[in-house]
């Protein structure tokens, strides 16, 4: 495995490699979660790539930017194990080389939607760091988790709409056994967070059993945990409206203690 830092060494290890490109972007502090998306790669292409960069033009300014999580050799480690050929893992100035970005991928109304209406700024922060990344790795294919569902949809419009070319692949959510989903938050949920936030998920199985009622009964179970959502959505698979029919998706976000966590569940026609 070869890890470089600078875009030059970037643009000569990538220049070395041919056939398949499997691409994960990640933000470090791996997990399982992010293991999953590194096996799919693996498994599916002739040479995996991994990106490792704490974006700083999708936090907002009170955010958590500078207490992210940065376990770089753990996360060096992880990517060894699942076979990663070549981990770019730059700074601040080899991604933004020309300074900050003044023309930026706009994410469309969806952009503003969910977790943008709490987060202005981020999508565009994301698909521009994105686009940036597809364009100097160049992947054939791609890996996001479902786990971001709104990220990975705007992500998989963003290549087809803007032609970057990358086969935009979403992998199901790895969870805890009591049905947490893997986040990289959950490390600043205490003992007694930890157990409420357990509510998230049971939420959104619960709503996936009963389609005509389903935010409805996923608000019960949120409220028997003392959790109140930012949002608790039905919404089609595109994240536009639900069709009858097809399958739709539930989606939450909630503060469980400081962190504020995000899951989401399909739920069959
Ligand atoms: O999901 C993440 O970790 C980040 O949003 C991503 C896709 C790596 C862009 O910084």
């Amino acid at each position: 495995m070869e890890v470089v830092t600078s875009r030059a060494e970037l643009t000569a290890a990538r220049g070395q490699l041919s056939g398949d490109i499997g691409y994960v972007a990640t933000m470090g502090a791996l997990h399982a979660g992010h293991r999953a998306l590194l096996d799919r790669a693996r498994a599916g292409n002739r040479q995996v790539v991994v990106s490792i960069f704490v974006n700083p033009t999708q936090f907002g300014p009170t955010e958590d930017l500078s207490r992210y999580p940065r376990p770089i050799e753990a996360d060096l480690a992880v990517c060894e194990q699942a076979g990663a050929d070549l981990v770019w893992t730059p700074g601040v100035q080899d991604v933004y080389a020309a300074g900050d970005p003044r023309v930026t991928v706009a994410p469309g109304p969806l952009g503003n939607e969910l977790e943008g209406a709490a987060r202005p700024g981020h999508f565009a922060g994301v698909l521009t760091v994105v686009a940036k990344f597809f364009n100097l790795i160049r992947p054939t294919r791609t890996y996001f988790g479902e786990k971001d569902y709104q990220q990975l949809a705007l992500v998989r419009r963003m290549s087809l709409d803007l032609d970057l070319g990358a086969d935009v692949i979403g992998v199901p959510t790895v969870r805890e056994v009591d049905g947490l989903a893997l986040s990289s938050r959950n490390v600043y949920l205490d003992a007694v967070e930890r157990q409420r936030a357990v509510g998230i998920s049971r939420a959104l199985f619960a709503g996936a059993a009963d389609r005509p009622q389903a935010v409805g009964t996923a608000r019960a179970v949120l409220d028997e945990f003392g959790i109140v959502p930012d949002y608790l959505e039905l919404r089609g698979a595109d994240l536009g409206p639900v069709i009858d029919g097809e399958p739709a998706r539930l989606l939450v976000a909630a503060r469980v203690g400081s962190p504020r966590l995000l899951d989401n569940v399909e739920v069959a026609p």
